[in-house]
């Protein structure tokens, strides 16, 4: 077909030439090169207020007509790497989402780009596959059997998620499918530490238990979950007539890193025939490290483990992954078969159409960027990277508690927390812990906004704390030795202006 008749075919409001995507394609690229090529010398983030980022988006209107795309890539890569907080920083150590492999990038460039729909076989067949490969594959990583199974889903809440509703289905005495929790008079309850994820609240919100279902167990001086106190309450509430059906542990909390006793937990949910599911969301792909404590290779004795990609695989957002032990679970709670969706039987095994595994009817692939990532780097890579992350947050736990005005708190897998302590505050009591909670949450939103490290914050028994988790390949020890001097300064500036402010009235 001569090119020009293909550009005349082409001629629609939302299609350019295969030309015209190369030359596009090429200069988007050109300019994500330079982004990561400057991203070191950058601040974390600009730290914009809404409204001068609303202001430099202009435009309030729906545009009536289109515009040349070119000028619109470019335009979005500059607003972009302008006002954004780049989590791929090598500075970047706030809140829980990885560095992002650049190869991640390209993958979903890929994915959108031939844009399979992961929900049925005939729809995906390579990219069902490589799914299914890339599941064995975090289940192998993370020492649990190839027999396991799951799929990936936006992230952790979801993975979590679906774990809950496996869960319910298989364990609630009555059938919940047709009944629903109306179909029995014992409440269902849920057993999971205080130190966990707000997930618990939002499914038993969600997914019609309501949160008086919810048991927050206590947790020792570890913020690991108390399996003494677990197993008092589950006689408790069987005593009064509710029906305890499963018990959250973490391997990995959201504040401090901590692993809950899980290898007790499973054989407490073993004694009691209640679902043992784990939020792994961050610190499962610790249990592929040799070295790694038995609690956290106890999750392989889960019914159910969720883990992100994109948290510490390194895998660009949004990559989470739920494994089960038997997948037969998610298709009880999941799969339904509607006449509008006729397969015709295949040779060999029957093709798997993920529909029935999860919430989703039509998916992406996600599956793509984790799959590469796990083919690029391999075991070893992932190790090593984990490892070295969690070195970097070992060497920071050492270098502030050998700094005078820091105090360290805690450091479990790749999470430190620490506090600035000035020399001359309230020396003791509640007044003093009300004092250094002001002062650091202060301290937090100036190191927040200025941008030049980026720190998130815990609650450690009332103590409001910073907090660094390095989950990040860009991280090296020079700017690990950089954060004690950061803090410390600003930490100085904010009790001036914090005294000064008080003095003053
Ligand atoms: C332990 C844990 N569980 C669940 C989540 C929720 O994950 P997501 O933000 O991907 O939904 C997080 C997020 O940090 C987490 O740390």
């Amino acid at each position: 077909m001569p090119p020009s008749l293909r550009a005349s075919l082409h001629q629609n409001p939302l299609d350019i030439t295969p030309a015209e995507f190369r030359r596009l394609g090429h200069a988007v690229v050109d300019d994500l090169a330079d982004f990561l090529d400057a991203l070191p010398h950058r601040q974390v983030t600009s730290g914009a207020s809404p409204d001068a980022v609303r202001a430099a988006l202009g435009g309030d209107r729906l545009p009536e007509h289109g515009a040349d795309p070119g000028d619109l890539l470019r335009e979005a890569t500059r607003l972009l790497v302008k006002d954004s907080l780049f989590n791929g920083h090598p500075r970047f150590l706030g809140f829980i989402t990885s560095s992002a492999s650049p190869t991640g990038a390209l993958a979903d460039l890929v994915a959108a780009a031939i844009n399979p729909n992961v929900g049925g076989y005939v729809l995906s067949p390579v990219a069902t596959e490589i799914e299914a490969q890339a599941i064995r594959w975090v289940a192998e990583l993370l020492g649990c059997p190839p027999s396991w199974g799951g799929l990936f889903v936006s992230g952790g809440n979801m993975a979590n998620f679906v774990a809950f509703l496996a869960a319910r289905r298989a364990k609630a005495p009555w059938d919940v499918r047709a009944l629903g929790l109306r179909g029995g008079d014992r409440q269902l309850v849920a057993y999971a530490s205080k130190e966990t994820h707000t997930w618990f609240q939002k499914a038993a919100d969600l997914f019609g238990l309501g949160l008086e279902a919810i048991r927050w167990i206590a947790v020792d001086d570890q913020q690991r979950m108390d399996v003494s106190e677990l197993e008092r309450q589950i006689a408790a509430d069987r005593q009064a007539g509710a029906f305890p059906f499963l018990v959250a542990g973490t391997a990995g909390t959201v504040s401090t890193g901590a692993v809950d006793p899980l290898r007790e937990i499973a054989s407490v949910c073993r004694t009691h025939d209640l679902w043992f599911h784990v939020d792994g969301a961050y610190g499962a792909p610790a249990a592929a490290l040799p070295e790694a404590p038995d609690d956290l290779k106890a999750l392989a004795l889960a019914d159910s483990v969720a883990v992100d990609p994109h948290k510490w695989l390194y895998a660009p957002i949004e990559a989470g992954c739920i494994l089960v032990r038997d997948p037969q679970h998610l298709m009880d709670a999941f799969s339904f078969h509607p006449e509008y969706y006729h397969f015709a039987e295949m040779e060999g095994e029957q093709p798997r159409n993920y529909y029935e595994y999860g919430p989703q009817n039509s998916r992406g692939f996600r599956a793509l960027k984790v799959w590469l990532g796990l083919r690029q780097a391999g075991r070893a890579g992932h190790t090593r990277l984990i490892r070295e992350d969690i070195a970097l947050a070992r060497q920071l736990y050492d270098e502030v508690r050998t700094t005078a005005e820091l105090e360290a708190l805690t450091h479990n897998l790749s999470i430190t927390t620490f506090r600035y302590v000035p020399p001359d505050g309230p020396a003791s009591g509640s007044e003093s812990q009300e004092y250094l909670n002001e002062l650091n949450a202060a301290i937090l939103e100036r190191l927040q906004a200025e941008g030049e490290v980026f720190v998130s914050n815990a609650l450690i028994d009332g103590a409001f704390v910073l907090r660094a988790c390095v989950v990040n390949f860009r991280t090296t020890r020079s700017d690990i030795e950089a954060i004690p001097g950061i803090v410390v300064r600003v930490g100085r500036e904010v009790t001036a202006s914090l005294s000064a402010r008080r003095a003053a009235g």
